[in-house]
């Protein structure tokens, strides 16, 4: 089944590669790239690099690379055309197949997005433009919330009618039947068609972590209105509750960036911390914490904080969030806020500054779970001091990394006067289990791992043998387009490359310079069928122009250097070893004449005009560095 060049496009464009890398592994940004722990092999300190700019990847330390298409390749083991259908979907795009139960889900989500995303717009317009809307405007500027937070945040208004949704969707030729399937309007109990669910409302459109709507939470704002204080979309095909998380896609990079994520209840909470210049926050809607919620977060970062009121009834769920937190392999810390306060009116009577010193004093769980035996009086008996030592120790048992649960033992024995010994034994009791489960699964991965590492240790670190100039006319054509190409394949010939590789691709360059193909390294890796290449030509898009190394060392040129002047003096490097290898040649010859009493001016008028030659190029314009 062939996907048309567009569609592939399309995939491409829409799959942003730090974001994809991100949900299989941590990255976090180092300068322009991210860096993270290679997926393909082994390694302690992170050499796994992935270009936002480039949308591309490359790992130092065992040389794969490629883009996102290829990432998943490599990864899951699928084909070319499997990888394009994973991303397909996770971005929404529908793509032709034989007439699958797939597809036509995949056409259909994409209309419930295009939907949603039209009906966040018309409550926006709602707000901004309408008498009625100015209402619910001067509720959010009553709450503090800028012009610039509710364009940010694409905060709306429901008309108070039963139908005005219905109506405007009339006009647009959509069908009710739609409206439902999105979520947005309800079916009449008499059967008697519809109604819009959402009326005379404060509304929140709900993203995901790519930024499409994908629901509505809605806030009461008159006095008649007999229904709860936020209503929300229900579950829908493109809305899955305990997937989603409130916020997520404005704070991602907050999140990667600080490295933890703040966990508040509410729409207005999320909405006012974030406000307040705190970005890396996420809510979690009034519900409690689920697994894949944590997981979500986890793509970003590997440490929560969680908010929440010290005398609401709210502590029980607290304590759920922290141990499911800590099962899923990411660190908690939980911060009390005083006494009747949630973030969002915290924020307005204290300011940022005096959040920020709340979530300074957050507590870890053993904390947390210690204070919380405290007052419930467990710790005043022996007895019960051993049933909250045995709690924590069963919360520590939950953690995937050992050095944190050697950790976390420490600590307790330390608090509580016990023998380390004593809690270990009762850990390994708790884990006995479990551990012998994991050693299964893990011995299986290593009989499968190994094959690969053979494979590995045979191939030859190619870059090494590539010499500098090659290296940089290569990476020179993959960077400045088309016309950089043509400069450069005018004046070598890809004969004179070195490097097998090297030449295989000036070749396969200018092969598809005459075609008019796009030459990009992205574009280049997705056409390219040899893996070893696809690698190669990563491994260039991450290295610094070595010709350019007297400049600072980053991994593109500076402003000031000038692309065509170093392709000139690569070029004129590549020529001159080209004449020394003549000359070379040429005197072999003449010495074999010789030897033989031939005649040998021939070969004396060859090394003449030869070394004329290199005298030529010599006196072009080399930068200082390339001069010896
Ligand atoms: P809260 O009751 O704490 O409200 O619910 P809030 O966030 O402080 O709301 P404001 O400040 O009065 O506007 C916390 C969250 O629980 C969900 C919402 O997501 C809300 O933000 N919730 C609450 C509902 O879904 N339905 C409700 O009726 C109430
Ligand atoms: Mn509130």
């Amino acid at each position: 089944m062939r996907i048309p060049e567009s569609k592939i496009e399309e995939v491409r464009s829409s799959s942003d590669i730090v974001d994809i890398i991100s949900s299989y592994l941590t990255l976090k940004k180092r300068g322009k790239n991210y860096l993270g722990l290679c997926p393909f092999h082994k390694e302690k300190s992170p050499s796994f690099n992935v270009s936002a700019e480039k949308q591309m990847y490359h790992c130092f330390g065992c040389g794969v690379g490629g883009n996102v298409f290829t990432f998943v390749m490599e990864l899951e083991k699928v084909s070319f055309i499997e990888a394009v259908r994973t991303l397909a979907d996770k971005a929404g795009i529908s793509l032709p197949s034989e007439g699958s139960e797939d597809r036509t889900q995949a056409t259909e989500n994409e209309a419930l997005y295009t939907l949603c995303q039209m009906t966040g717009r018309y409550y926006f317009d709602n707000l901004t433009n309408t008498v009625e809307g100015k209402l619910a405007l001067e509720y959010f500027h009553h709450r503090g919330f800028t012009d610039d937070t509710i364009r940010k945040f694409g905060l709306g208004y429901s008309m108070h009618s039963w139908d005005a949704l219905i109506k405007k969707a009339e006009q647009e030729k959509i069908s009710v039947e739609q409206l439902d399937k999105a979520g947005l309007v309800v079916k009449r109990e008499d059967g008697s068609g519809y109604y819009d669910r959402f009326r005379g409302r404060a509304m929140f459109p709900i993203f995901s972590a790519s930024g499409r709507t994908i629901g509505f939470g809605a806030r009461k704002m008159r006095e008649d209105d007999p229904l709860g204080k936020y209503i929300n979309s229900p579950e829908t095909p493109i809305y899955n509750k305990s997937r989603s998380l409130y916020g997520i896609f404005h704070s991602k990079e907050s999140i990667r960036e600080k490295e933890f994520a703040i966990l508040v209840e509410g729409y207005a909470d999320l909405i006012s911390v974030f406000q307040a210049g705190i970005e890396n926050v996420v809510a979690s809607s009034g519900t409690a914490l689920t697994e894949e919620q944590i997981q979500l977060i986890g793509r970003y970062a590997k440490n929560i904080t969680l908010v929440y009121d010290a005398d609401s009834a709210g502590s029980k769920a607290t304590i759920r969030g922290v141990d499911l937190v800590i099962e899923n392999g990411l660190d908690v810390k939980i911060a009390a806020l005083p006494a009747g306060e949630d973030p969002d009116s915290f924020v307005k009577k204290h300011g940022a500054v005096e959040f920020q010193k709340l979530l300074g004093s957050a507590v870890s769980f053993l904390d947390f779970k210690a204070k919380m035996f405290q007052s419930q009086g467990l710790l005043e008996t022996p007895e019960g001091q051993t049933r909250a030592v045995r709690s924590i120790v069963e919360t520590i048992a939950k953690m995937k990394d050992e050095i944190q649960r050697n950790f976390y033992i420490k600590s307790v024995a330390e608090r509580y006067g016990i023998y380390e010994n004593v809690l270990f034994r009762e850990l390994e009791k708790l884990i006995g289990k479990e551990r012998s489960h994991e050693q299964q699964v893990r011995r299986r991965e290593i009989s499968q791992e190994l094959p690969q590492d053979n494979t590995d240790a045979q191939k030859q670190p190619m870059s090494n043998e590539l010499s500098a100039p090659e290296r940089d006319l290569l990476k020179l054509m993959l960077e400045n387009g088309n016309e950089m190409v043509q400069f450069i394949l005018s004046r070598v010939e890809p004969e004179l490359f070195k490097h097998p590789r090297a030449r295989q691709m000036v070749q396969f360059i200018r092969q598809r310079a005459r075609e008019g193909i796009a030459l990009d390294a992205n574009s280049l890796v997705n056409d390219l069928e040899d893996v070893d290449l696809k690698h190669f030509i990563a491994d260039l898009a991450f290295r610094k122009y070595e010709l350019s190394s007297g400049w600072a060392a980053i991994d593109s040129l500076p402003e000031e250097a000038d692309p065509w002047e170093i392709a000139e003096s690569c070029v004129t490097i590549l020529r001159r070893q080209q004449i020394d290898g003549l000359i070379t040649d040429n005197q072999r010859h003449m010495k074999a004449a010789a030897a033989k009493g031939e005649p040998t001016t021939e070969f004396m008028e060859r090394h003449l005009a030869l070394l004329q030659k290199k005298k030529e190029l010599d006196s072009a314009r080399l930068p200082e560095i390339v001069k010896k």
